[in-house]
């Protein structure tokens, strides 16, 4: 008995010391990858399972360190480019806050891509631009790339217009002195379903767009349910559905009336295409006509799903999302609001003058709504990894060191990080919109820089400038403190969000 206990102990204690040697040879290799960037050093690394799924705290970094710990994790460290390393479970990664680096990391020549590891919440879909390389990154944007041109925002200027007014009377406030809305975002996001439906995919949407078929869920809560269990779809294996869980069952009714919802709009299109409708300029039109095709640039039904839906989540959840905190601002700082209205009442004194034509000189609005995007930004993870060793430019604390970074180690741009550097935004933690009065486009780096930039920018401001025009000329947006909150609390909440 004694012996077996013994033997027992002996093989634990063996198996703790080649785990902790291990352990220990991958850290050193790890800080050997990262160039010995000083940085964060946790239990588990945020690119883990372990990391996405538990909340941040000091052991584990979590999906939220780069908006928690924005304020002094590149100071504390004294250098805008910092290592992860794990001491138990992930691997390693570089993050940085420095506009110098972030721009060789998304110059996408080829050292630089994304893995199907990083994409795969996407690719659920089928393949798409997103999370696409190379060549079959390319053919996609010479796809879709005609669909985001002028015309277009002029009609995403237009639907923005017929939505908001279908908002307000599909809400029954036509004609109301006051609305207290206690929680915008469902609105926001139906609005911008309808948006991207209409705009986007030449397929208008009612205010109410219940999906045929679902009885249980509309489309909008849908959509939400999918954008908020991204993760757990991962990683929650497919038997698991059959169990009676509300959770699981209610993502598994979502993703099938998103499907139905995809493949109905690509079959309607379809139908009238070969019906001789005559060709149209929105992306899924060109999508569509583009698998007609023979030639090289055709894209396979599955493609054509994945691009779809991609165009749905990357541009419905970051619009909603940058509308509702543009207004949380708005609610705060009346003084901006103020000068908003009257530039609105200036440059668009009349119904004749209120057209997409007029809005580029709403310089005002749209430096509130860009200054919204920089503080609370939607896409805050730019994920690469190095497909060949590589030389890392302008790191180090006076940003004049190069380091060599071996193939297949993830580089990060922590856009959060970048948007909030003090060097880049003074004062990063005051709401400034006049950062933003006559910016160049390329200085609106929330939407990505280099060649992947673009194609959702035009259309995001066009629609988030029009929304807030279409608000100011009438409404007047006051905070409502429903716990008895004072402005201070109201704000530090809203700050925290
Ligand atoms: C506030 C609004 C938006 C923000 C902040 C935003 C931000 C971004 C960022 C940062 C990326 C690059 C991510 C990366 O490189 O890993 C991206 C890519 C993309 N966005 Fe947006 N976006 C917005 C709105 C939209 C809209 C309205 C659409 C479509 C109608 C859209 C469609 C896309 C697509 C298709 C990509 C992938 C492009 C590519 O890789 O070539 N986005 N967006």
């Amino acid at each position: 008995m004694f012996q077996v206990s013994f033997g027992l102990a002996n093989v634990f204690f063996a198996i703790v010391v080649v785990f902790a040697g291990t352990r220990i040879l991958d850290y050193m290799q790890y800080a050997k990858q990262t160039g010995y960037l000083p940085g964060i050093r946790s239990l588990v690394t945020p690119i883990s399972l372990f990391g996405v799924l538990f909340p941040t705290s000091r052991w584990n970094p979590g999906r939220e360190w780069q908006w928690q710990w924005r304020k002094d994790v590149y100071k504390r460290h004294g250098t805008e480019t910092i290592s992860s390393l794990p001491y138990l479970f992930g691997g390693p990664a570089i993050y940085t806050s420095s506009l110098d680096v972030a721009r060789q990391i998304v110059a996408m020549k080829g050292e630089f891509y994304k893995t199907k590891e990083m994409t795969a919440i996407t690719l659920v879909w089928g393949p798409n631009v997103f999370a696409a390389n190379g060549d079959e990154w390319k053919r996609f944007r010479r796809i879709m790339n005609p669909a985001f041109a002028t015309s277009t925002f002029a009609s995403v200027w237009d639907e923005t217009c017929r939505g908001f007014r279908e908002m307000f009377v599909g809400q029954g406030w036509d004609g109301l002195e006051s609305i207290d809305i206690l929680d915008i975002s469902p609105l926001t996001n139906k609005f911008a379903l309808m948006l991207i439906s209409s705009a986007g995919f030449g397929h208008p949407l009612s205010w109410d767009p219940r999906t045929p078929g679902s009885k249980t869920m509309s489309f909008g809560e849908a959509l939400h349910i999918i954008t908020h269990n991204l993760i757990l779809r991962l990683v929650v294996p497919r038997i698991a559905y059959w169990l009676p869980i509300k959770r699981l069952q209610d993502i598994k009714e979502a993703y099938k009336i998103v499907r139905v919802f995809l493949l109905t709009l690509i079959d309607t299109r379809r139908k009238e295409f070969a019906a001789g409708a005559p060709a149209q300029n929105d992306v899924l039109s060109l999508m569509i006509l583009s698998a007609e095709n023979e030639g090289h640039l055709s894209m396979t039904d599955d493609e054509l799903i994945g691009n779809t839906s991609i165009l749905l989540f990357a541009g419905h959840d970051t619009l909603a999302m940058t509308l509702n905190a543009t207004l949380g601002f708005m609610g705060l700082y009346h003084e901006y609001q103020e000068e908003m209205y009257q530039e609105v009442l200036a440059v668009m004194p009349t119904s004749a003058e209120f057209t997409f034509g007029n809005s580029r000189k709403l310089r005002k609005v749209q430096a509130c709504f860009l200054e919204t995007l920089r503080y609370f930004l939607a896409g805050f993870m730019w994920i690469r990894d190095t497909a060949e060793d590589i030389v890392l430019e302008h790191v180090g604390p006076n940003r004049d060191q190069r380091i060599a970074v071996p193939r297949g180690t993830p580089v990060v741009v922590d856009a959060i990080g970048l948007h909030h550097n003090p060097r880049l935004f003074p004062e990063p933690d005051k709401f400034k919109p006049e950062r933003w009065y006559d910016a160049p486009e390329s200085a609106l780096t929330m939407f990505s820089l280099g060649t992947r930039v673009r194609i959702g920018r035009r259309f995001a401001i066009t629609a988030g400038v029009c929304f807030l025009a279409n608000l100011l000329r009438d409404w007047r947006v006051e905070l409502l403190a429903p716990h008895g909150e004072s402005r201070a609390e109201w704000e530090a909440r809203y700050r925290r969000a």
